[in-house]
């Protein structure tokens, strides 16, 4: 039997691969008509598959584009809670690897430590798909660049710049820099920057990353700002977080030292008047709706890659 088409992390597929998923989501997306906004495309390619989506932390837009994403390709979906199931009880994550993938078709997963992640794809001989960890979030990225192509065409040679922690986000971003092309700057406070064995990765393979504690140096020329919230999911030092990250809030000012036409991204959910203003978020440059709905199309693309 050959191995499960895992999506774990950007940094594990192949950068022809990752650009065919985007492209297949851009052609699905452009593919849509005007019927309901689950109607199944012609085909159907995921017709009789279902998708276990296990959470152990709360979703609204993972959890409900998937679904459709699903249900588009004509699939349908399965929503666990990860303390509701045995797993809350003691249960291995190697176990429940092995029994569902004796039920469903591919996993995906929300889980409070990466190494779960691991441990299921491990074991599992279904695909599994990484719906956010404490170490990354690639889903959320492939949305992002396909919303990034969308309002302002290739990505490769552009600049993207991050204001705030060096999160689970951030890791991702930093993989993908070595398989897109893109230049990424990363202004955060010495306290909070992002992984630095992933960053190290990056560089040595061939991306374009810095990290700054400048956040007018990291948005100079910057065609797209990003921000995402200054306290994940799991974090536990909110006060501390928020008292680092108080200069690294994207407001008006700020926004004013990229390019006049940036956009700006935050995959949401977002802190109102913390890491983003009013007047950003539902300014002219924001793209934050239309990034939010991509979810739909990316993970279409990656559905179709895995389990197509
Ligand atoms: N951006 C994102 O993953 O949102 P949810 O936490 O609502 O799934
Ligand atoms: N960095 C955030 C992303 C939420 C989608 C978190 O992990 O909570």
């Amino acid at each position: 039997m050959s191995a499960p088409k895992h999506f774990l992390d950007l940094d594990q597929l192949g950068a022809d691969t990752l650009a065919d998923i985007i492209a297949n989501a851009a052609r699905l997306k452009a593919g849509r008509g005007s019927a309901g906004k689950a109607a199944v495309v012609p085909g159907a390619p995921l017709d009789g598959k279902l998708l276990a989506m296990i959470f152990e932390k709360p979703s609204t837009r993972t959890r409900v584009s998937f679904h459709v994403a699903m249900r588009k390709l004509g699939g349908e979906t399965l929503v666990l809670q990860g303390a509701e199931m045995q797993l809350g009880r003691g249960e291995t994550v190697a176990d429940t690897a092995r029994v569902l993938s004796r039920y469903v078709d591919g996993i995906m997963v929300r889980t409070t430590s990466h190494e779960s992640l691991l441990d299921m794809a491990e074991h599992a001989s279904v695909p599994v798909i990484n719906g956010l960890t404490d170490f990354s979030h690639p889903c959320q990225v492939m949305a992002d660049i396909l919303t990034i192509e969308e309002h302002r065409g290739p990505i490769a040679g552009q600049i993207l710049a991050w204001c705030g922690d060096g999160n689970n986000m951030v890791t991702s971003w930093m993989h993908a820099a070595a398989k897109f092309g893109f230049k990424l700057r990363i202004a955060c406070p010495p306290e909070l920057t992002p992984s630095a064995d992933v960053l190290a990765w990056a560089n040595a393979n061939g991306a374009a990353v810095e990290v700054t504690t400048d956040v007018t140096e990291a948005l100079a020329d910057a065609d797209c700002v990003m921000a995402d919230t200054w306290v994940s999911m799991g974090d536990k030092n909110a006060d501390e977080r928020r008292g680092l990250l108080q200069a690294y809030q994207v407001n008006a000012q700020v926004m004013a030292a990229a390019k006049a036409d940036a956009i700006f991204m935050h995959c949401l959910p977002a802190h109102r008047g913390e890491e983003v203003t009013d007047e950003v978020l539902d300014g002219p440059q924001s793209v934050v709706w239309d990034e939010a709905e991509n979810r739909v199309f990316a993970q279409m693309g990656i559905l179709d890659w895995c389990l197509g």
